[in-house]
């Protein structure tokens, strides 16, 4: 077990940050310190596993730093470098070279004069990778799903998308439109509903439905084919979010559109490069020039933000070109033997692993308390993974997220789950102390 105190007050067991969520009172500053100190009781008893930062590069074995400062390192299923690009000798020496010849920044928005020579090349590679699709750049994943709604919904149009939708696809629908209807998470019969009952009473406007081609927390994936054949019974465009199997997943690497022959099927494609692709920035795929060059004006995280760094189109533009190359296929090989052997370990030693085989491989924690505990644990025996907790996920149901890399090794995967077993083992121990130490303070304060 750890030697940190095996109790903790309830408190840091307990809440969530949604409890924080829409403070009240007039002072907007100052009703955000009750966050504060509620974040601050938790990190008191190392059960606050959050911004941490890499004090060596994101690669499967690192050393990096709590929010308070201690230093640790383990073996690093925390990072998002699915195909492990962000060290590749020719990546870097791409972006060098982008260095030498732009300078470091782009200065301005790809509205205006921010792209570069190589921004320009990464929308014809990227159309040629995504059969030929109009490609717009946006500076993050994260800009590109609220720019791929906010772009094309307008106030009197609705949003259908499921409840586990990304939080950039629920806040460009928010900034959009009031019409937003969620549905239970891959559930096509409450999807099929949803569009009846609109289209019962609203033929005039558009309707976009929105998914995911592999959900971020449940490493599941809906039937994209289902989908598209409501859309085209209902009168819907297709939105699908592949941030995280697009290059990674696949012979091809196209993901879960190219496994499921949908990359024609869907209207608007969007998708990060910064799981698979070595840096930030994101794109939105259309199927024509006169809708990519409404996006290109009328999304404001692309029209009002400035473009991709040089460094940026030149990393992605060559991580794409190795995505594509035979090297990739091995990557991807690789990256799925990996997935698999961890999921197998982690089964084999008795954990439940959640969702589909992909480089996120969820593992079941419960009562976030416990989550808290098993997290603490993980780090000081030496693993990395993050700890996702309500409202991430739903309540009682917090798990750890491993992300699988290319370049984990059979050995790091078999370290990682003795080590998290151990880790789980202990936190239930730890949880049910607290809860008697909790007991047994009420009992002598009952009696007293
Ligand atoms: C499904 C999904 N869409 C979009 C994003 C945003 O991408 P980025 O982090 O590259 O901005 C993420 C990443 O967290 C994601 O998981």
């Amino acid at each position: 077990m750890t030697s940190t105190p095996p109790t903790a007050p309830e408190a840091a067991l307990t809440g969530s940050l949604r409890d924080f969520r829409a403070p009240v009172g007039p002072d907007l500053i100052g009703r955000a310190s009750e966050f504060y100190a509620w974040q601050n009781l938790r990190r008191e008893h190392e059960l606050w596993p959050y911004a941490r930062s890499t004090a060596t590069a994101p690669q499967a074995r690192c050393e990096a730093r709590s929010d308070t400062g201690s230093v640790f390192s383990g073996i690093n299923f925390a990072s998002q470098d699915y195909l492990s690009l962000s060290s590749h000798p020719a990546i870097k020496a791409a972006a060098i070279e982008a260095i030498g010849e732009y300078g470091v920044h782009s200065a301005g928005s790809a509205a205006l004069l921010g792209n570069t020579a190589n921004s320009v090349r990464l929308e014809a590679e990227l159309s040629a990778f995504l059969g030929g699709r109009e490609i717009v750049l946006y500076p993050t994943g994260w800009a590109a799903g609220y720019g791929s709604i906010q772009g094309f919904v307008r106030a009197k149009d609705h949003v259908v998308m499921d409840i586990l939708a990304h939080s950039c696809l629920q806040e460009g629908a928010k900034a959009a439109t009031q019409n937003i209807h969620y549905h239970g998470h891959l559930n096509l019969e409450a999807l099929t509903r949803k569009l009846q009952r609109i289209r019962a009473e609203d033929s005039e406007n558009g309707i976009m439905v929105v998914t995911e081609s592999l959900f971020s927390m449940h490493s599941d994936t809906p039937d994209l084919g289902a989908l598209r054949a409501l859309c085209d019974e209902y009168g819907a465009t297709l939105l699908v979010d592949c941030a995280h199997d697009l290059g990674s997943i696949g012979e091809d690497g196209l993901g879960h559109l190219g496994l499921q022959n949908m990359l024609e099927g869907a209207d608007i494609i969007i998708g990060s490069f910064s799981k698979t692709f070595a840096s930030n920035g994101g794109f939105i795929a259309v199927r024509d020039r006169a809708t990519a060059e409404y996006l290109r004006y009328y999304s404001a995280t692309h029209t009002f933000s400035n473009a991709l760094s040089p460094v940026q189109a030149a990393t992605v533009l060559k991580a794409l070109e190795i995505v594509r190359s035979e090297e990739g296929r091995q990557l991807r090989r690789q990256l799925m033997d990996n997935i698999l052997l961890l999921r197998s370990t982690m089964v084999a030693a008795g954990l439940e692993v959640l969702g589909d085989p992909s480089p996120i491989v969820p593992v079941s924690l419960g009562l976030e308390g416990v989550g808290r505990f098993a997290s603490r644990n993980l780090m000081a025996l030496g693993g990395i993974a993050n700890l996702v907790e309500y409202p991430a996920v739903p309540q009682g149901a917090a798990r750890f997220r491993f992300q699988v890399m290319a370049s984990h090794t059979a050995d790091d995967i078999h370290q990682v789950v003795e080590i998290l077993a151990r880790a789980m083992r202990d936190a239930d121990l730890e949880y049910r102390l607290a809860n008697e130490a909790r007991t047994q303070a009420a009992k002598a304060t009952a009696a007293a």
